[in-house]
């Protein structure tokens, strides 16, 4: 191979050095900033760990403050941005609606694209911060025919979001506290995990010195496919399919070892988790709190079924595949009124200060040069043009 290393899907290749997370995925360890995940997601608000994530360290009480009230000054859309949403057809995935609303900001707010200055990075982070749940809530009414509802502001990020994606105009609002509680811990966990997927397409995009904006909706994309965000409905899917077909666990284990139609176990196995991924017990808990109070629900009682069936075979013994974050939020999701289309909007709401956090970590860092991965070339040798009446 030359001067190149081959390494498909970056599997031993570290692309930047980076304070913000820590994985040790043997020992199943996930820490922000040095903080234990689970001390977060017991301890923390997901507006904490935000900024935690983002300007490197907890914030004293005037801090969390002032970011809170920053925050809530900007979750209202420009209003022309609405004719996106109403242009948009009804069915359309809301994952790519976010994407487009989070590329149009860039069209709003061009005092803000610079990446090399401070002020304009800060005041776009709030920016997205603030309307990326707006954004999500309104794809969600318009896909479900519904009038949009403009954000409330004596509501805290998450609990706004609530109240725009399930309140109505004419009903008084009655936010469910546990709900929010449940929906913020889910976003810690999700608010960052170092270079996965999503997160290396927004250091990607940005390593050209693209904008914050357009670097975001890049993740967005990448976050989109069900082998990383989409797996959460994956997981959603693949149980009542399991439940459609007579709730066969052995049955459905049985297809995935032997591979079947590239069956998967969705929401099993982990690029660098060769362990239960911690995340995911965190998540269980939640399920089983949540879940078992509304009475029995046979979905997770079927999940809870398959990940036993899977713990114990060897397949998933010999290959190290635990559940990983997504086994279970799909389940949480639809007890909290969620359509399945919407899960992985959810997760890329968790996920955005870590994107944002990493965006800014790149942009700062001196070392950082344009992303350029190399490539082997397995093509034709060198051969000579031929006109196309000449050809066979
Ligand atoms: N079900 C069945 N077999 C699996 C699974 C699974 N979920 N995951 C991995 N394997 C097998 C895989 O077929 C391979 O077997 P073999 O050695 O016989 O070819 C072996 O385990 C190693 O897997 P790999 O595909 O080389 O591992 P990877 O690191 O490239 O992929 C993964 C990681 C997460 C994409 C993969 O485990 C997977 O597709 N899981 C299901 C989708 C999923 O739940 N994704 C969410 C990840 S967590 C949230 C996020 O970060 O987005």
């Amino acid at each position: 191979t030359g001067d190149v290393t081959l390494d498909v899907g970056f599997v031993n290749t570290a692309s930047c050095q980076s304070e913000i997370t820590y994985i040790d995925g043997g020992e199943g360890i996930l820490r922000y900033r040095g903080y234990p995940i689970d001390e977060l997601a017991k301890q923390s608000t997901f507006l904490e760990t935000s900024y935690l994530l983002i300007y490197g360290h907890l914030p004293s009480a005037t801090e969390l403050e002032e970011f809170d009230g920053r925050l809530r000054r900007h979750t209202l859309l420009v209003e022309d941005m609405k004719n996106f949403f109403d242009g948009f057809p009804r069915d359309a995935h809301p994952m790519s609606v976010l994407s487009s609303g989070v590329s149009a900001m860039g069209t709003f707010y061009q005092d803000s694209l610079d990446p090399h200055d401070p002020e304009a990075v800060e005041i776009s982070t709030i920016r997205l911060m603030a309307k990326l749940p707006t954004i999500a809530a309104y794809a969600f009414r318009k896909s479900q025919g519904q009038s949009i509802l403009y954000p409330n502001n004596d509501y805290n990020l998450v609990e706004n979001f609530l109240w725009m994606t399930f309140g109505q105009p004419t009903e008084k609002y009655e936010l469910d506290p546990l709900v929010a509680r449940a929906l913020d811990q889910l976003f810690i966990l999700h608010a960052d995990h170092e270079q996965n997927c999503s997160t290396s397409t927004v250091r990607l995009v940005g390593s050209s010195e693209a904008n914050l904006f357009n670097s975001i909706s890049a993740g967005i994309h990448a976050l989109s496919g069900p082998l990383h965000g989409g797996a959460n409905s994956a997981v959603l899917a693949m149980l009542e399919q399991i439940k459609a077909d007579g709730g066969d666990v052995g049955e459905f284990v049985r297809k995935v070892k032997d591979k079947e139609d590239g069956v998967k176990l969705m929401g099993f196995g982990h690029r660098v988790y060769k362990n239960y991924d911690p995340r995911a017990a965190i998540v269980k808990e939640t399920a089983h709190e949540m879940l078992e109070k509304a009475g029995d629900n046979p979905l997770l009682q079927l999940a809870a079924e398959l990940e036993q069936k899977a713990l114990e075979d060897d397949y998933f013994v010999e290959r190290k595949l635990y559940p990983n974050v997504d086994f279970y939020t799909g389940l949480i999701y639809e007890s909290m009124g969620f359509p399945t289309d919407m899960f992985t909007v959810l997760f890329a709401i968790g996920r955005l200060p870590g994107w944002i956090a990493q965006y800014r970590e790149m942009i700062n860092d001196p070392a950082t040069k344009i992303g350029r991965p190399r490539q082997v070339y397995v093509g034709e040798g060198e051969r000579s043009y031929v006109p196309v009446d000449q050809r066979g």
